[in-house]
């Protein structure tokens, strides 16, 4: 049972549970974003990030999301803001560098993982971030679906320490972090 994100997308920013805003925040206070930084924002859904990124002083945000329903109620929700219907698992280039590339509670939905890699690296600045980001832990994610009886044809939802570490060195990045402990966060620097 996949999610139907174009039916979800009405209702997706009301449903948002408040813990969900609390650790947004806390990722982005530990990754110090802020005045004149660019960020990318994947799949984004109706702009959690962007309800907290938006007062701290960016230079550029830009936002990408494969449901144009859920493009759709960003823009009704933050109307003027650059939103774009895309798939991040296409060869992706932008008109602008970025410090942080973020993916924030959406990896399990993505299987090429080397194409979101490979995306981020083409996009990063020299020295940029790339960050995954997910509100549950990754046991945590697997009890909750196994309570919701939500069946995917995935093992992990979110991938292992050593998918991680192997795409990092295969697409440039370094400087590795993973912390699994309250949320699940992955962080990684362009380095090549
Ligand atoms: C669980 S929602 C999370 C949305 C938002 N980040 C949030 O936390 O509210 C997952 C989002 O991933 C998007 N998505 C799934 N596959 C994608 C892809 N290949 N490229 C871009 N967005 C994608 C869906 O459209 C959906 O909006």
């Amino acid at each position: 049972m996949e999610e139907n994100f174009n039916v979800l997308a009405k209702d997706w920013a009301k449903k948002i549970p408040e813990k969900n805003y609390k650790i947004a925040a806390d990722m982005i206070k530990r990754l110090n974003i802020g005045e004149g930084h660019n960020v990318l924002d994947v799949a984004a859904g109706t702009g959690i990030l962007f309800s907290i990124l938006k007062d701290k002083g960016l230079s550029n945000y830009v936002a990408v999301d494969i449901t144009d329903k859920m493009v759709e109620e960003f823009l009704r929700i933050y109307p003027g803001t650059d939103v774009r219907c895309l798939d991040y698992e296409k060869r992706l280039m932008f008109d602008c560098d970025f410090d942080f590339i973020i993916i924030f509670n959406s990896i399990p939905h993505f299987n090429d993982y080397d194409a979101i890699f490979e995306n981020s690296y083409n996009n990063l600045k020299a020295g940029g971030k790339f960050v995954i980001c997910h509100a549950r832990t990754r046991d945590g994610l697997k009890e909750h679906r196994r309570k919701i009886g939500y069946v995917s044809d995935k093992e992990e939802p979110i991938p292992t320490d050593e998918t991680l570490i192997k795409l990092c060195e295969k697409h440039g990045f370094g400087e590795i972090l993973i912390d699994d402990e309250n949320y699940f966060y992955f962080c990684c620097r362009k380095t090549d």
